[in-house]
C-alpha cells in the first residue's frame, strides 16, 4: 500500500474543508465576476450566431447556442451515444424463472440472501442518484451539445437499470410489503448510510455553490464531483456486481446475474464516458489540475474504498460466502481504485497489480451484441458455464 489513511485524509477533514472553503471564498468576495456560461435557459434571440466548433468547451464554453446538434466538437463522445443507444435491452424480457424456483424454494443460504438483500437495494439507491446528480448538478455545467445529448441517454438507462431491480423483486413474489422491506435496507445499516452521503456530499457542492459556472472554483467542484461519479461508475457498481456473479457461479439466481451483465455493460460506457469527461476538462483547465488537487483525487479515490471495505464487511459478516471470501472482495475494490488512479495519470495507493477476481469477465457483455438478436444466446451460454 502506497498511502495509508493519514496521507490521504479522513472524509470528515475532506468534506469539511471543501464547505468551509466555498463558503469563505463566497462569503470574503465583494467583486462579483461574471462567467456567462452558455445555458438552455438563455432566451433565443433573432441574430444570434451559430455556434463554430473552434469556439465550443466542454465546460464554461459561452456565445453560442446549446440548442443546435451540430457541430459536433467531440466525436467519440457522438460515437459513445451511438453504441449506447445499440445496447438498448429490456428487463422484462430476460427470463426469471430458474431464480424464482431458487428463491421460494430454500435454495440460498441465509448469508446468500443476506447479501442478494443489500446488494439490490444499495445498487437501487445507487442507480437514483447517479442521474440525479446529473440532472441536479452537473447538466447545467455541460456546454457541448454532443455530451448533453448523452448525458440524457445516460440518465434513460439509469432508469432501465432501477426497472431492472425492481423487476427482479418482482418477478421472486414479492409483494410490495416484501419489496419495500428489500429496498429500505441502504437506509437502515450505518455503513451503506455514510457510503451513499458520501455521494451526496460531492453533488451538493456543485449544487449549493454559489460559484458561477464556469469560474475555478465552479470547475473544481464540478470535477470532484465528477470523480466521485467515476467512482460509482467503476467501482461502487462492479463491486457489486460482483456479489451477484459469485453466487452464479455456484449455479444460483443466474437470471438475475443475465441482468447484472447488461447493467454492467451500460455502466461501462457511462464510466468511460465518465472519465473521458474529467480528462477533457483537464485538457481544457489544466491549471485545475495542481499538485493539490491532485493529491485531494487520491484520497477521495481511498475513502471510497474505506467505504467499501465496510460495506463488504457489513454484507458478509462472516468472512465472505463461498466463493466470494471478503478479503479477496476488498483487494479488487483497491485493484479496481488503483485504475482509477493510473487511469487518471496518479500514482496508484495499493499496488495491486492482478485482478484477484478474474473469473469476472466471464460476465462482461460484448458490446457489440444487440440484445433483441442476442439475449437468447447469450443466456444459453451463461447456463453452460463450467465453474472451477
Ligand atoms: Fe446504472
Ligand atoms: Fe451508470
Amino acid at each position: 500500500m502506497l498511502l495509508d489513511s493519514d496521507d490521504a485524509g479522513t472524509s470528515t477533514e475532506i468534506f469539511s474543508s471543501t464547505r468551509r472553503k466555498y463558503k469563505s471564498t463566497h462569503s470574503k468576495s465583494t467583486k462579483k465576476v461574471v462567467f456567462p456560461v452558455s445555458s438552455s435557459l438563455d432566451p433565443i434571440t433573432i441574430g444570434k450566431k451559430r455556434p463554430a466548433a473552434a469556439n465550443i468547451k466542454i465546460v464554461g464554453g459561452h456565445g453560442y447556442d446549446l440548442r443546435q446538434p451540430i457541430p459536433v466538437k467531440y466525436n467519440s463522445v457522438r460515437e459513445r451515444f451511438l453504441a449506447a443507444r445499440k445496447n438498448f435491452w429490456i428487463p422484462n424480457e430476460i427470463p426469471m424463472g430458474e431464480d424464482k424456483l431458487q428463491w421460494n424454494t430454500g435454495q440460498l443460504t441465509e448469508a446468500e440472501m443476506w447479501l442478494f438483500k443489500t446488494n439490490i437495494s444499495y445498487l437501487t439507491a445507487g442507480d437514483n442518484l447517479v442521474p440525479d446528480n446529473m440532472v441536479n448538478a452537473i447538466f447545467k455545467h455541460i456546454t457541448a451539445n454532443e455530451m448533453r445529448q448523452y448525458l440524457r441517454h445516460v440518465v434513460m438507462e439509469e432508469s432501465n437499470h432501477i426497472e431492472s431491480y425492481l423487476f427482479i423483486l418482482e418477478s421472486f413474489g414479492l409483494d410490495d410489503k416484501g419489496q419495500g422491506q428489500v429496498f429500505n435496507l441502504y437506509q437502515e445499516m450505518p455503513e451503506l448510510v455514510e457510503k451513499v452521503n458520501w455521494n451526496l456530499i460531492f453533488t451538493n457542492n456543485v449544487v449549493n455553490s454559489d460559484a458561477p459556472p464556469g469560474s475555478p472554483e465552479a470547475n473544481r467542484a464540478l470535477l470532484e464531483d465528477l470523480i466521485s461519479y467515476y467512482v460509482f461508475e467503476y467501482l461502487f457498481f462492479p463491486l457489486g456486481f460482483s456479489q451477484i456473479f459469485a453466487l452464479a457461479r455456484k449455479g444460483k439466481l443466474r437470471n438475475t446475474a443475465q441482468q447484472y451483465s447488461y447493467i454492467w455493460r451500460d455502466e461501462t460506457l457511462h464510466s468511460s464516458n465518465g472519465l473521458w469527461l474529467i480528462l477533457q476538462i483537464i485538457r481544457e483547465n489544466p491549471e485545475l489540475w495542481n499538485a493539490a488537487m491532485q493529491k485531494r483525487v487520491r484520497a477521495i479515490i481511498n475513502d471510497a474504498v474505506r467505504l467499501e471495505t465496510l460495506h463488504a464487511h457489513a454484507v458478509m459478516p462472516d468472512g465472505g460466502i463461498v466463493g466470494l471470501p471478503v478479503l479477496t472482495y476488498i483487494d479488487f475494490a483497491r485493484f479496481t481504485a488503483d485504475n482509477i488512479c493510473t487511469n487518471l495519470g496518479l500514482k496508484p495507493l495499493f499496488g495491486i497489480r492482478e485482478h484477484p477476481m478474474p473469473w469476472m469477465s466471464e460476465y462482461e457483455l460484448n458490446h457489440e451484441v444487440n440484445f433483441f438478436e442476442g439475449r437468447v444466446r447469450e443466456y444459453q451460454t451463461g447456463t453452460q458455464l463450467t465453474w472451477d
